[in-house]
């Protein structure tokens, strides 16, 4: 039909109108928020360039558990800030590191909220570098065998899921095999599968401590100009065991979001990341952009694109908001 027969202005006359006829709606179902444990008791500290988010000890970590869960949202992501880094990145799989404490202290007080936890060796290792480093190298299958005991040593504390960030090869099926060894064949793998070398994560480096002490990440994460390739690791973290999927950085990439979950049909994460994050709010407080609606707007285009789970430092806000 065309004009004057069809006029797509009939339904856009008023807001009930426009709720009656919406694609796409957002809702605190679909949120992870990211969280940051540090050592130490009573500690909290604004990272700067992420106006509301902190690195915090685990009291206050409970505590925010609590909010997010009065908030309706059903899942946190855990990262970690560890006392002190080595080589191996032994503060990861350390049964009494702090992402393991942060983990039992929240399943204790706030036990039905999930608890997603970060697998990766960056925020550990003296280089900054997500997996062992030999003569500046970054070593894929001797990392494995630590991610998978970064993972079980997760489980044990009592997370819910967790999450594989390091894009070594193989990855899935170390971790998948680690946690089935250990009788945790219940735990979901959510693989951040299509993450690519963005400079948009610049801000939670801040925040988790763990930028690349040499080089970049680019022998290991996805070049960002590359869809098809995106399809392949896809394919392969779903061959090797992934529950979930998961597209990386989620405003650049939102034709990636729309293509593995077309393809593949599999709960698909998108995360909207630290960069994203910071921008809209360095231009919201310089009054250059309205905060909540520029927010809510990314949300739901990540959404219409075909994310299933947003994880997002906007989530506390945008369940407020909804
Ligand atoms: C760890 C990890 C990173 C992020 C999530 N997990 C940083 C990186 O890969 O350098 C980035 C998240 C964000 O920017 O919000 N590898």
């Amino acid at each position: 039909m065309n004009f004057p027969d069809y006029r797509p202005r009939r339904l856009r006359a008023n807001e009930n109108l426009r709720r009656m006829i919406r694609e796409t709606s957002l809702s605190v179902d679909d949120f992870i928020y990211p969280l940051f444990v540090a050592p130490g008791e009573g500690f909290k500290k604004e990272i700067s360039s992420m106006p509301g988010n902190y690195q915090m000890s685990v009291e206050f970590i409970v505590e925010e558990a609590k909010e997010v869960r009065d908030l309706g949202i059903p899942a946190v992501i855990l990262f970690g800030i560890p006392e002190s880094k080595d080589e191996a990145g032994s503060g990861a799989y350390d049964d009494d590191g702090i992402v393991q404490q942060a983990i039992r202290a929240i399943k204790k007080e706030v036990p039905n909220l999930i608890v997603v936890t970060d697998v990766c060796l960056c925020e550990f290792t003296s280089h900054g570098h997500c997996g062992i480093v030999r003569e500046g190298e970054i070593l894929n299958d001797i990392t494995l065998e630590l991610l998978a005991k970064m993972a079980v040593s997760h489980a044990d504390a009592g997370a819910d899921m967790v999450a594989p960030s390091d894009m070594m090869d193989g990855r899935v099926s170390a971790i998948r095999a680690g946690l089935d060894a250990n009788r945790y064949d219940n735990i979901p793998i959510m693989a951040y599968s299509a993450k690519q070398a963005s400079a948009f994560y610049g801000p939670f480096r801040e925040a988790a401590e763990s930028t690349p002490q040499f080089g970049d990440r680019k022998s290991y994460q996805m070049d960002a100009a590359n869809s098809l390739e995106a399809l392949r690791e896809t394919a392969l973290d779903i061959e090797e065991g992934a529950d979930i999927v998961m597209v990386k950085p989620a405003l650049s990439c939102l034709d990636l979001i729309y293509m593995i979950k077309k393809e593949f049909g599999y709960p698909t994460a998108a995360y909207n990341v630290s960069g994203e994050f910071s921008m809209v709010k360095a231009a919201a407080e310089k009054g250059w952009i309205d905060e909540k609606k520029v927010a809510l707007e990314i949300l739901t285009g990540i959404k219409r694109a075909g994310a299933d789970i947003i994880i997002t430092y906007h989530a506390k806000d945008a369940a407020n908001w909804l």
